[in-house]
This record gives structure tokens, C-alpha cells and sequence, in this order.
């Protein structure tokens, strides 16, 4: 595997993030808002507000209830939803992993951008192509079962399998995941991946959706992950999209807009949605090689 990971130098034992050598203070100061106006809105990147919200909410509520792990993205770009995955590894003290091909951005201007957050050199750097990479060398380098990954690498339906495959076999028992671009029409290929994995029984379910992000984690932890986000939605008193969600009738956790007709897409995935949420059985695959 040709990945460059400049943090092996030193090792990965006890390798934990490391607060920003300049605005340290700010960082931890910060509240969700203030956070994303000075250090993530200045990265360019697609990742809309509301999803960062929901994303730094679910981090915060891990935090809350002590569910500890490393925290694992596939496709930075300029870094703008590594930025909620590391103020979260800061507060926390755990190792953050970031894999990309950096054929957009170099690498090194990645680390200029995420550099007012975080001292770039104590997060591992995996540049490479997450379909070549097994769940085996990820777990030996990210040190233990992460409890978030960010799956926005290749948006090419193999790949997309590929790493919600990977998703599958590493995450933490209490662990979510983001799939970006589900339900974003210019991104087939997430949406056909995202189908294909899921036309058979999977040890991952869907507990949420919003702003082209896809929510998974375990089949047993969904109603709490599915309570803890609609607490979050119902508690917001700040984005006029919040009020809008309702809880769903009786699916997997599809929320729905009622300021305008129910498109026809929303039908599709409420059918998707039951479907997955009959699933009563999870089995492995026989073509993954084990850990
Ligand atoms: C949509 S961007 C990621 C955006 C980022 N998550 C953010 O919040 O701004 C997709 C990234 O995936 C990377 N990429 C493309 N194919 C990949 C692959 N096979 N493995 C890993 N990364 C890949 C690209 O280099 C690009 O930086």
C-alpha cells in the first residue's frame, strides 16, 4: 500500500492530536458557532452548516457518554469536516486519522489550512487510495476501533462500497459514521454504493439524514442515536431548517420536510428505508478478508 504517513516517524503508540501551536485558546473557547465562523468556514470545502452542527452535536454527545475512540476520515480535501473531527479529538485527547490521495489539494497546504487548530504533525496522514487499503492496516494505525468515520474519499459506486465495507468491519461497538452526497443527485455513485451495500444484511444501520449526510452505526445502538439526534433537532433554537424536521411514521428514521410536497425521491427512500430496517439479520460477507 503506498500510503506517506509522516506521523510513523515518531511511532503510532500513544499518538494523540495535539492542540494548535498558535490559537490553542481559541479553539477550546470556542462555542459550535464561533468555531465554524474562524476556523472551518475559512476552509474551502462543500460541508454546509446545518451538517456541521448535527456532526459537532453527535461528536459532543459521544463525548458526554464516554464513548472513546479514534476518529478516522476518508477524503479531506481543504480539511473542513476534518475540522469538527478534530475539535472533538482535542477535547478528547485521541488519535485523529486522515486518508486522501491529495491529488486536489497537497498535502502539505492541507496541513497550512488545519493548522490553526491543530498542529498538523500529530494527526496521521495516510496519503492514499482508500480502496486499496483492508480494515487490517487501518486498525493496526488508527490503534483501536474508531468511533467516527467520515466516508467522503471516491464518490465512484465501487468505492463508495469499498469503504462503507471498511466502515463496517472497524467501527466502534458505539461508533456512527457520515456518508457525505447521499441523496445528492449530481453523486450517483454514492447513492447507487450506499444501495448496493445495503440490499443485504449489514452490521450497520441508518439513524439519520440531513443536508446530503447519511448517518449510520450499529443495528443496536440506532434508537439511541436516533433519540440523541431528534433531542438535538428538537433542542435547536437557532436553525429555521430544525422545526421543520419531524419525526418520521414509523421507518428507520427518514425525516421530512412539510413546508413543501413530498418529492418523489423521499417516497423511493422511505421504501429504502423500511426495507433496511427489516433487516433482522446481519451476516458476514464472504469475500471480506477478516481483520
Ligand atoms: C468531496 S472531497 C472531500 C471533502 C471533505 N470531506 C470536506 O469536508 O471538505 C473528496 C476528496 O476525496 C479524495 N479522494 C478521491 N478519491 C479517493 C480515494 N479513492 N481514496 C481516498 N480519497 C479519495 C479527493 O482527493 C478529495 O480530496
Amino acid at each position: 500500500m503506498a500510503m506517506a504517513p509522516r506521523a510513523n516517524e515518531r511511532g503510532y503508540e500513544n499518538l494523540t492530536i495535539k492542540p494548535s501551536l498558535v490559537d490553542a485558546a481559541k479553539v477550546a473557547a470556542a462555542d459550535d458557532y464561533e468555531y465554524l465562523r474562524a476556523f472551518v468556514h475559512p476552509l474551502p470545502g462543500w460541508l454546509v452548516d446545518y451538517a456541521a452542527i448535527r456532526i459537532l452535536d453527535l461528536l459532543a454527545w459521544q463525548e458526554q457518554n464516554a464513548i472513546r475512540g479514534p476518529l478516522f476520515e476518508i477524503g479531506v480535501y481543504h480539511g473542513r469536516s476534518l475540522g469538527l473531527t478534530l475539535r472533538s479529538a482535542l477535547r478528547a485527547k485521541e488519535r485523529v486519522v486522515a486518508l486522501d490521495t491529495f491529488q486536489f489539494v497537497p498535502l502539505e497546504t492541507v496541513k497550512t489550512g488545519i493548522a490553526p487548530i491543530a498542529d498538523p504533525e500529530s494527526i496521521v496522514w495516510l496519503q492514499t487510495s482508500s480502496n486499496v487499503c483492508s480494515s487490517r492496516q487501518l486498525l493496526q494505525i488508527l490503534g483501536a476501533d474508531p468511533r467516527f468515520i467520515s466516508i467522503d474519499g471516491s464518490h465512484e459506486c465501487d468505492d463508495v462500497f469499498w469503504d462503507l465495507r471498511l466502515a463496517e468491519d472497524m467501527l466502534a461497538a458505539r461508533g456512527f459514521v457520515a456518508v457525505d452526497d447521499f441523496m445528492n443527485m449530481v453523486a450517483m455513485g454514492v447513492n447507487v454504493g450506499v444501495h448496493n451495500f445495503f440490499a443485504t444484511p449489514r452490521n450497520l444501520a441508518p439513524f439519520a439524514y440531513t443536508s446530503n449526510k447519511l448517518f449510520l452505526c450499529r443495528p443496536q445502538l440506532a434508537p439511541s442515536y436516533r433519540h440523541a439526534f431528534e433531542q438535538m433537532v428538537v433542542a435547536d433554537r437557532i436553525e429555521p431548517r430544525s422545526p421543520r424536521l419531524i419525526k418520521p411514521c414509523g421507518v428507520n428514521c427518514l425525516w421530512l420536510r412539510l413546508d413543501k410536497p413530498r418529492p418523489r425521491i423521499e417516497l423511493l427512500i422511505f421504501r429504502f428505508f423500511r426495507r433496511v430496517s427489516q433487516q433482522k439479520e446481519t451476516t458476514a460477507s464472504p469475500d471480506w478478508p477478516a481483520r
